[in-house]
């Protein structure tokens, strides 16, 4: 693992902070189960290149330009939309267990009956037209963040015969910059579809495919409104959540 957490200078040249990839903890880029991803995948060793300062100062994502109103994907329009209304919160950490403030955190779901809203998505199942399925948030001083939504439904997809991807919410974390994106999946505790989901099991380490289900929070559950359900986000270390391929948005 190549790891310089400061800019330093080498010889005339700047070289700035850059992290790689460790094995074993996230998803391989080629999964024989996955089948998509031997279509995608880099054919080569990777090349890590420099971060010069268009890689890390941007783009600008001041914290103004996100509303409160991003959070809550249950009120967008003038109904609200059908299904379980939830509230799904948690803490962004570091390595050592330190908090992520000031994180861009950004959330795409299926609406209660499995479908996107997205032109690719045309399975028969009913698009709601309350539920756009987008949100984002960015984490307070003590790296916490908070949304309301509903449960997403399991779907089908074309990855084998009776192929169903279980309930997921998808996560994206940005930092301060283009390089510091993240993305992963959240589950939810008792899915009986988990053991069968090829993007699940592609996670080599079976503790750490724990590590992206939610776990149910009652202290969190509102009476007469809302299901609450945890999920830190740990960006690095041992008990870090094993994130994805950024080109695996779509499943
Ligand atoms: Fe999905």
């Amino acid at each position: 693992m190549t790891d310089t957490a400061e800019p330093r200078a080498a010889g005339s040249r700047l070289v700035l902070p850059r992290y790689e990839r460790p094995v074993g903890l996230h998803p391989p880029m080629d999964d024989p189960g996955y089948k998509s991803t031997a279509l995608r995948h880099p054919a080569e060793p990777l090349v890590l290149l420099p971060h010069r300062l268009t890689e890390v100062t941007g783009p600008l994502l001041a914290a103004s330009r996100v509303t409160a109103a991003d959070a809550d994907l249950t009120r967008r329009h003038a109904g609200e939309p059908l299904g379980q209304r939830i509230i799904v919160h948690g803490q962004v950490l570091d390595s050592d267990g330190r908090a992520v403030p000031d994180t861009l955190v950004e959330v795409w779901q299926a609406n209660a009956a499995g479908r996107y809203r997205h032109q690719v998505d045309q399975w028969p199942a009913p698009l709601d037209p309350n539920f756009d399925g987008v949100g984002r948030v960015v984490t307070d001083s003590s790296g916490r963040y908070s949304f309301t939504t509903v449960q997403p439904g399991a779907y089908p997809w074309k990855n084998h015969y009776n192929a169903w991807r279980p309930a997921h919410i998808h996560f994206s974390l940005f930092g301060q910059a283009f390089t510091q994106r993240l993305v992963t999946q959240m589950y939810f505790p008792g899915d009986p579809l988990q053991p069968y989901d090829p993007i699940m099991n592609s996670i080599p380490d079976p503790k750490a495919r724990q590590r992206l289900v939610s776990r149910f929070d009652l202290e969190r559950t509102e009476p007469d409104w809302a299901l609450a359900f945890h999920f830190d986000i740990v960006l690095r270390g041992r008990e870090a959540t094993p994130f994805e391929d950024q080109d695996d948005d779509d499943e």
